[in-house]
């Protein structure tokens, strides 16, 4: 098992580059398999998530070529078939449910294992089956497996009680070749969404409105192959913004979208970081230079704060002068950190989906155990602050959404390591 090692304290200064978006190309990955030719992905993040939906793809029967040096994959899914539905590749990740859309719109079938939940929450498909069955796919369920058959889909208008992001990308990749006008109401807006609409226009989808509350898809009978490459990790952005302004440091991040960055960037200027977009060069400049204050956060769908940003800044406002507030409205079960933080010496009180931090002078280095993707991050940035060493395990759930997260702080003068235990 791997661990990260972090020696606190040190002040960061140069240039980080952000890689392409985790969450733009796991579905993009999974639209591949809805077009009759090649499609080649540029930029890729190498990372175990993407790996995992490409072993999926290959199970499915598709070529996949994944060349780590160029950052590229090419998907051929001119031989694809069926999936072995009790997968073991499925049942690692949730994002794999990703296929069961263009599936259904591929071979007008898909038998695949119920997502289960995970620590941030029980993470339902309600949305997902209820996009398929509006479309006319008939759903079963049973023994650990939704099983999805739809002979023709058909357009129809679907409303989503919650903007869910995996439930719009399945259903919009469900209904491209859906004969006539598809219309998701309450649709998720995130910049992922447009992405992946972007992508499936590029084969020759007809997808309007990708990145609004209201998307439009007019059925086409078939869509060809394409190049792509994805958005900026917008995440991934932010949670190095956030190392900056812990360490009280000025640092450039290369490869970013100021809307993209909104709700984080007021966030930040708000708790007294001095932020500096350049837009023709695609970087901000972060100057943590000043007392961090307190702020409040409500974490919200796209355009609001980004739930996969709260814990980081849950890391920051543990040290900021004063009494902040988060409401996590997003995930049931996401302060799994708050025990890791507090064993740092952060002073958090939990009451629901509400955490109350109240600014304490200094952390302390110690063991903390990685419980998700994004409080490992925030795990890691506390480190670059706290006093001594921070040992982070369990590192495998960050080295799903971070290439090399090590590698990128100890460029800008973090002192990191990562080391194996056995
Ligand atoms: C995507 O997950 C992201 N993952 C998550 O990022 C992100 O946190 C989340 O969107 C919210 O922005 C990928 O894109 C691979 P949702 P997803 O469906 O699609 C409820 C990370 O750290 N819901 O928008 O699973 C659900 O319970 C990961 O990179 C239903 O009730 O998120 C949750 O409370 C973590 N029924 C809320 O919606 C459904 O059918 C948001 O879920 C689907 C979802």
């Amino acid at each position: 098992m791997d661990k990260i090692r972090v020696k606190g304290g040190n002040e960061l200064s140069g240039e980080i580059k952000i890689s392409a978006a985790k969450n733009s190309v796991l579905p993009i990955i999974a639209a591949s398999i809805l077009g009759n030719d090649k499609v080649k992905i540029n930029n890729a993040p190498m990372l175990e998530d993407v790996y995992v939906i490409c072993n999926v793809l290959e199970e499915l029967g598709c070529n996949i070529s994944l060349d780590k040096s160029s950052k590229s994959i090419t998907v051929d899914s001119c031989n694809i078939k069926p999936i072995n539905a009790n997968n073991e590749l499925v049942k690692k990740m949730r994002a794999s449910f990703l296929i069961m859309g263009p599936m259904l719109s591929r071979l007008g079938y898909c038998k695949l294992s119920l997502p289960g939940g995970c620590n941030i929450g029980s993470r339902p498909i309600d949305l997902h089956l209820k996009g398929f069955k509006a479309l006319g796919a008939d759903i079963e369920i049973g023994h650990g497996y939704v099983e999805a058959r739809a002979k023709k889909l058909i357009a129809n208008r679907i409303y989503l009680d919650f903007p869910s992001v995996g439930a719009t990308e399945n259903i919009i990749m469900a209904s491209v070749f859906a004969k006539g006008t598809t219309i998701i109401e309450n649709a998720a807006e995130e910049p992922e969404i447009k992405d992946l609409a972007d992508f499936l226009n590029s084969m020759g989808a007809m997808i309007d409105g990708a990145g609004r509350g209201k998307i439009i898809i007019e059925g086409v009978d078939s869509l060809k192959g394409t190049e792509h490459t994805p958005i900026y990790d917008r995440i991934e952005a932010g949670t190095f913004m956030i190392a900056g302004a812990i360490t009280h440091s000025k640092i450039k991040v290369m490869g970013i979208n100021e809307e993209h960055l909104r709700p984080v960037i007021e966030k930040l200027k708000e708790s007294g970081v001095k932020i500096e977009v350049s837009e023709e060069e695609q970087s901000i400049v972060v100057d943590g230079r000043n007392i961090i204050k307190s702020v409040d956060i409500k974490t919200m769908p796209y355009p609001g704060f980004p739930t996969d940003m709260q814990a980081q800044m849950m890391s920051l406002l543990a040290l900021a002068n004063g009494v902040s507030v988060i409401t996590e409205t997003v995930f049931e079960n996401r302060f799994m950190h708050v025990s890791e933080l507090a064993r740092m010496g952060a002073n958090v009180k939990i009451d629901g989906r509400t955490a109350l931090i109240e600014g304490v002078p200094k952390i302390t280095g110690c063991e903390v155990k990685a419980t998700d993707l994004r409080a490992g991050a925030a795990l890691i940035i506390a480190g670059l602050s706290a006093e001594g060493e921070t040992d982070v395990t369990d590192i495998y759930h960050i080295d799903r959404g971070y290439v090399d997260i090590e590698k990128k702080l100890r460029s800008i003068g973090a002192d990191i390591e990562r080391y194996s235990v056995d």
